[in-house]
């Protein structure tokens, strides 16, 4: 299973690093836009920040726009991966792109059938957007279920990819139901640390070793 961390923000990037959980960062044009570096400035330091994929969406809705945008991004870092909007050119510019042996896939998906679309064209990841299937009135958890379903049924290797995940309770049951991976904002990874229970649990452990010192004689000299 992977987990990443949805953010365009390169010391948030490295904040959560050392953490050890992260497995890579996605990005999308909107949080992109909210830095104030250029596009290839902040794929390169998120790639400088992460030993694992970056993910960058490509802006140009034509295919060749598309694909040049891809074949520019590869070369930005040692592992990004290109995000492709689920529209008919971005399906064509995803098959040239794989062909030439691109790390690419399709995102802003919403459907099954977006999705087995995708997988068709041996894409890299599929990215169906959990927050804004509900936001609409869907049930984000059973759509991405059922892809998951579908493409264990089919065998795909495509990486199942779930986005625009916003609370706990979304990742959880995401996490029941296998997914490949799951991309988190910030805020949503962190709360993911803390339960009120942990908290309390450490409060009276504390409490009742008071004022002894460590187990391990002397830490002054660490
Ligand atoms: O990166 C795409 C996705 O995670 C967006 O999430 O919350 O803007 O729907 P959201």
């Amino acid at each position: 299973m992977r987990l990443y961390i949805d953010t365009a923000s390169e010391e948030t990037v490295r904040e959560y690093r050392s953490s050890g959980v992260i497995d890579g960062v996605t990005t999308n044009p909107s949080l992109v836009a909210s830095t104030d570096v250029s596009y290839r400035a902040t794929i390169e330091r998120l790639s400088e920040a992460i030993d694992g994929p970056v993910f960058a969406q490509v802006i140009a809705d034509d295919v060749e726009g598309m694909v040049a945008e891809g074949r520019a991004y590869d070369s930005w870092g040692p592992d990004v991966i290109v995000k492709i909007p689920a529209t008919p050119a971005g399906y064509e510019a995803l098959e040239r792109l794989r062909a030439e042996g691109i790390e690419a896939g399709i995102t802003v998906v919403f459907s099954i059938a977006q999705a087995v679309l995708a997988a068709k064209n041996d894409a890299t990841f599929v990215a169906p957007y959990v927050g804004r299937l509900e936001d609409a009135g869907e049930d984000g958890i059973d759509v991405v279920t059922g892809m998951q379903e579908t493409f264990d049924a089919y065998g795909f290797e495509t990486e199942l990819l779930a986005a625009s995940v916003r609370t706990r309770a979304q990742a959880t049951k995401l996490y029941r139901a296998g997914v490949d991976a799951v991309t988190l904002p910030p805020e949503t990874l962190e709360a993911q640390f803390h339960h009120h229970k942990t908290a309390e649990g450490i409060a009276g452990f504390d409490d009742d070793w008071g004022d002894r010192s460590s187990p391990v004689a002397d830490r002054s000299g660490e």
